[in-house]
């Protein structure tokens, strides 16, 4: 627990940041199982986006635990850490006026809420996508073969199989992707941004 600390505001407000750079920043929360889509559409908005001259980065689940949390599991009390974790720091790029888009299965709907909250208590934007297909279909994709391995019970706690997934009940967009293919879901998002004037 820090103690004694005190926060220092910057000499440049948030409006002007926003002038100066000349994009306001936003987070797009991806939330889905395991091989549902989030990575592939991630990386397709990022790159779409980029080649607007967007200033845009991506925070994936895969990625972000080869480093900061390496120390995590998938046990709950973990991908809630994973979670608060990621929260914070997409609360600071977006901060920054970067258009964050955040790949992890955050299968809490709490924790989902909390980095909502923890956007919205700094009026941060904050979009949540759920990147939605059946069970069936991740299952039968399975490109890591880590479905199979969970139905042979040699990775405990998996998303779907022996650890839940609290699938949104109001998310901002839905895409099943066993209906869209990549483009249409980067097109969806991008016109979600456009509508808000996010973009
Ligand atoms: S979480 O639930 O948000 O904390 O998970 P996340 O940080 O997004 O990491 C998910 C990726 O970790 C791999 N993996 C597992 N996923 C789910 N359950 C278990 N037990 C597990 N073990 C390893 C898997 O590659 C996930 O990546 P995606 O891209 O979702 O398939």
């Amino acid at each position: 627990m820090s103690t004694n600390i005190t926060f220092h505001a910057g000499s440049v407000s948030a409006e002007e940041r926003i002038g100066l750079i000349g994009q306001r920043g936003v987070t797009i929360w991806l939330t889905g199982l395991s091989a549902s889509g989030k990575s592939t559409i991630a990386c397709a908005l990022e790159q779409h986006l980029l080649h607007s001259r967007k200033f845009v980065y991506r925070l994936d689940g895969d990625n972000i635990r080869f480093g900061l949390n390496k120390d995590l599991g998938f046990d709950e009390k973990s991908r809630n850490e994973n979670i608060r974790r990621i929260s914070e720091v997409s609360k600071l790029f977006t901060d920054s006026s970067c258009i964050t888009i955040t790949a992890f299965i955050s299968p809490y709907r709490m924790d989902r809420d909390l980095a909502r909250d923890l956007h919205q208590k700094s009026s941060l934007p904050f979009i949540e996508v759920f990147v939605d297909a059946p069970l069936s279909v991740v299952e039968e994709r399975d490109p890591k073969g880590l479905y199979k391995k969970a139905r042979a019970g040699e990775i405990k706690d998996f998303t779907g199989i022996s650890a839940p997934y609290e699938a949104p009940e109001n998310p901002e967009i839905h895409i099943k992707t066993d209906e869209t293919d990549v483009e249409g879901s980067v097109r969806i998002i991008t016109e979600y941004l456009e509508k808000k004037g996010y973009i």
